[in-house]
């Protein structure tokens, strides 16, 4: 059975191009694994929230020094990689906005780009490797 994680970004709905482009791709997968459990996260329905100085000083420090405050952002973003871990399809609905992705992508992307969960450093630390 396969896991596919959802991921939608554009803050339209009927109209929006992403989300049937998005729509149609999961179909197309359902109809190779119909026993597919499809999991929805709509950032528009819950943002992520945009990287402040407590987000930045929780996840550049030990997990045994934090405060209750950083437990519960911690906690927050190791659900999400979690999420991510499960999945064996992950497929993101993204309009472009200024040559990139909207900001509710890019801060998801912010609060699941870890080192240690989901990257490693290699020993130089000039290269990021993924980890799974
Ligand atoms: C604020 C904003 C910025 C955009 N910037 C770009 C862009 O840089 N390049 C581009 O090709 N399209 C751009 N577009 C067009 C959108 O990518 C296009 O309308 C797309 O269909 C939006 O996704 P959606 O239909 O899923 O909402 C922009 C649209 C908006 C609203």
């Amino acid at each position: 059975m396969k896991n596919i994680l959802h991921i939608i970004s554009s803050p339209r709905k009927e109209v929006s191009a992403s989300r049937k482009l998005g729509n149609a791709i999961v179909e197309k997968i359902q109809e190779k694994y119909p026993d597919a459990v499809v999991k929805d996260r709509d950032l528009t329905v819950s943002p992520t929230p945009l990287l402040d100085e407590a987000h930045i000083n929780t996840f550049f420090s030990p997990a045994e020094n934090h405060s209750s405050e950083q437990q519960s952002i911690s906690k927050y973003s190791e659900d999400l990689i979690s999420e991510l871990k499960e999945a064996d399809i992950i497929v993101i609905d993204s309009p472009m906005y200024n040559f990139s992705v909207p900001a509710t992508l890019r801060a998801y992307f912010d609060f699941t780009s870890r080192a240690g969960y989901t990257f490693k450093y290699d020993e130089k630390r000039t290269k990021r490797l993924v980890e799974r």
